[in-house]
């Protein structure tokens, strides 16, 4: 028994070397609309260790749509970089899952077993399989099968709602299907994005299966992860929501967790910077100023949230269409943070 297990851990070490255990992996979360492969380079140039598309559906990589193609489209300096699979039915995502490896080469492929949305759910997709974990077994197995030698991994959220909390049978059913890493978000479905996440019910997985857990739900700080990384005994750590406030998130928590000390936060210039060419990145990628600013409004909200008068940014932000738009917002907010600091005596 003892020997198999360090056999199967010894198979993870190779096939996911970021999960070695002698590191601790900082993982970007999939996020749908937000994720992308401007976003994520911005983020693993601060930090993040391992990187995961949006999720794709089985049937979308079969039309080989244009949508599809801009999902599954990375550079290489992005690896390791995982797809992120969601489907119901396994011989589907098997074969999808082999024209993903066969088109795009990634260097794992993951499942998603915890999208809450209503459309995906209803296709008996994300975290609908939760309450069918025979499916979910199927759907893993088949995949692994179809892919192998190349690692397969799956996010799940911690159950379907609060009388249902099944996360650590269902990482060990996924163990047992050939699943080489599971991240667990620390909420049900039924929850949402509300609420808060359940880090026990994490601690509980790492206990229950030997494979590497990835812990994920409301880190917001470095303290946090450390905080929540000697509770539970995760192997790696996936930040979502903060890094769209700030992608500074990794670098922060690499500095804290190898000093135990707290990096100051960047400067106001150096997130306008960062705005600044992710627009411009995105404006080149979709060819289109107006089309391309008017779909990062949204992520415009979220950066401004790391500001002191995110308020005033915010109303502005909500109207955009042009990069010189944004340049004299931009030029507007530091000059007026630089009015404050004559102001009030920084002693
Ligand atoms: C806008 C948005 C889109 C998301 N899309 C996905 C997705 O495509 N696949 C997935 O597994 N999780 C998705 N999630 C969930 C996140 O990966 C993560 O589990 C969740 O946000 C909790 O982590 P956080 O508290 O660090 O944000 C999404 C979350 C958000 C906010």
């Amino acid at each position: 028994m003892l020997a198999s297990i360090a056999n199967r851990q010894s198979q993870i070490a190779n096939a996911l070397p970021w999960l070695d255990g002698s590191a601790f992996p900082l993982y970007l979360a999939p996020m749908a609309g937000v994720s992308d492969k401007i976003f994520r380079q911005l983020c693993k140039e601060r930090g993040a260790d391992v990187l995961v598309t949006e999720f794709v559906s089985a049937e979308g990589v079969f039309r080989r749509n244009e949508r599809t193609r801009e999902y599954l489209d990375f550079d290489q300096c992005e690896r390791p970089l995982g797809v992120q699979l969601f489907g119901g039915d396994a011989a589907h995502m098997a074969e999808a899952a082999r024209h993903v490896v066969d088109w795009v080469a990634p260097d794992f492929i993951d499942l998603n077993f915890g999208c809450p949305v209503n459309k995906v759910v209803a296709k008996n997709g994300g975290s609908a399989l939760l309450k069918d974990c025979p499916t979910l077994a199927a759907v893993a197995e088949a995949v692994v099968r179809a892919v192998a030698p190349l690692p397969v991994t799956a996010k799940i959220r911690i159950g379907w709602d609060s009388d249902s909390i099944n996360a650590p049978r269902v990482a060990r059913i996924l163990e047992e299907t050939g699943i080489a890493a599971i991240a667990v978000h620390g909420r049900t479905r039924a929850q949402g994005y509300s609420g808060e996440a359940d880090w026990n019910v994490i601690g509980d997985v790492v206990a229950a299966v030997s494979l590497p857990v990835i812990g994920n739900g409301d880190l917001t700080t470095p303290r946090d992860v450390a905080r929540r990384r000697e509770q539970t005994g995760i192997a790696g750590a996936m930040i979502g929501r903060a890094a769209m406030n700030s992608p500074w998130i990794f670098e922060q928590v690499k500095h804290y967790l190898a000093t135990g000390e707290e990096l100051p936060p960047p400067q106001d210039e150096s997130r306008w910077n960062l705005i600044r060419r992710h627009c411009r990145l995105a404006v080149e990628e979709w060819g289109c100023e107006d089309k391309a600013m008017r779909s990062l409004r949204a992520r415009l909200m979220a950066y401004s949230k790391a500001f002191r008068d995110s308020k005033q940014l915010r109303e502005r932000f909500q109207h955009i269409s042009s990069l010189a738009e944004l340049d004299d917002i931009a030029i507007t907010h530091l000059a007026s943070c630089a009015d404050v600091e004559a102001v009030v005596p920084t002693a």
